[in-house]
């Protein structure tokens, strides 16, 4: 029994470390997308107030399939979750989006020993470790403030145990696929030997599909998309004219992912911190890839970045899968 197990009277407390990332230049990175050819933007700069309120709808959308799916698999497989992660581990989710997966994979786990939440965004981390806190009072709750995609280190308390890594939503998909296996092997090196990764990956699938997830038909991606404009207008003084921009989306088999951009609907400028971008009409600023696998293809991937694949799971309708993967000794 762990001195947390005996915390019950009080609201649980959650131990908070603070790593004090460095916050990322938003002004600097937007002048560099927008004066590189092509133009793009970091697609991490979506989740300000307004982009995270926006995604959160995204996530409730009929087209919008991956949430509702992964949730779904999470709990059809909660069993054979549970027994592929073993007893006792210490859970790090890389990222807490919603509590609700983090929930799911609790009461999936045999008696988890911590959990340990890596979010960059200190409101959202400790309102997220404080829910699960409450929830799970015999799990020793960590929150800490930390950029996952930089090397960080993990509370001294939870040293020992073995580690399992969560990262579910298929957020790895915004990486390119050498960038996913060097962040797989940076999460292959914190859990360690016999420590295991638990992560959502959205799936190759029929192309129609996939274009009506990331262009719904109430535009509410559009939105999403179209508010990065929004965000540097508002907090770089940019000029952009929202209507002079149109959302465009879809599957590029060739490189095996979905692409959003913002397309200049006429030959025109913008303003962003007194630099002057020209935009031809039909250029587009490319904002997001979403890559795709299928289950040989993510395998093949993370056993490039020292794992082996143990089990996986699939929906019925071939949509989504969840991995369980461990790292290989050595
Ligand atoms: C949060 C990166 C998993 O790629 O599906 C949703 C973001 N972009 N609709 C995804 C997103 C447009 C999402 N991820």
């Amino acid at each position: 029994m762990t001195p947390e197990s005996h915390r019950t009277a009080r609201p649980a407390a959650v131990a908070f470390h603070d790593l004090a990332p460095a916050p990322a230049d938003f002004g600097a990175e937007v002048l560099a997308g927008l004066g590189a050819e092509p133009k793009t933007l970091p697609c991490k700069f979506f989740y300000d107030q307004r982009g995270s309120a926006l995604f959160q709808e995204i996530c409730r959308l009929p087209e919008y399939y991956p949430t509702r799916t992964e949730m779904a698999l999470m709990g059809a497989c909660a069993a054979d979750i549970g027994a592929c992660a073993g007893p006792e581990c210490v859970v790090v989710e890389y990222g807490i989006g919603s509590v609700d997966k983090a929930r799911l994979l609790l009461r999936a786990l045999d008696r988890p020993r911590a959990y340990v939440a890596v979010d960059i965004s200190r409101e959202h981390l400790l309102a997220a470790a404080e829910t699960l806190a409450d929830e799970f009072p015999e799990v020793a709750v960590h929150a800490v403030c930390a950029d996952f995609t930089r090397p960080f280190g993990l509370p001294p308390e939870v040293d020992g145990a073995r580690r399992l890594a969560f990262f579910p939503g298929s957020t790895l998909g915004n990486f390119s696929p050498a960038e996913a296996r060097d962040f797989l092997a940076a999460i292959a090196d914190l859990v360690g030997d016999g420590g295991g990764l638990l992560i959502g990956i959205d799936l190759k699938k029929d192309t129609a599909v996939l274009d009506a997830a990331y262009d719904d038909a109430r535009g509410v991606t559009a939105a999403f998309n179209l508010n990065l404009l929004s965000r540097i207008n508002r907090e770089l003084g940019g000029t952009f004219a929202l209507d002079a921009f149109r959302h465009e989306a879809g599957y590029n088999p060739a490189e095996g992912r979905v692409e959003m951009h913002l397309v200049s609907l006429a030959d025109q400028t913008a303003e962003v911190h007194g630099r002057t971008f020209a935009f031809a009409a039909g250029e587009t600023v490319h904002t997001e890839n979403s890559y795709k696998y299928t289950v040989a293809e993510f395998q093949d991937l993370a056993r490039g970045a020292g794992f082996t694949a143990e089990d996986a799971w699939t929906d019925p309708d071939d949509l989504f899968s969840i991995h369980c993967l461990r790292r290989v000794a050595g």
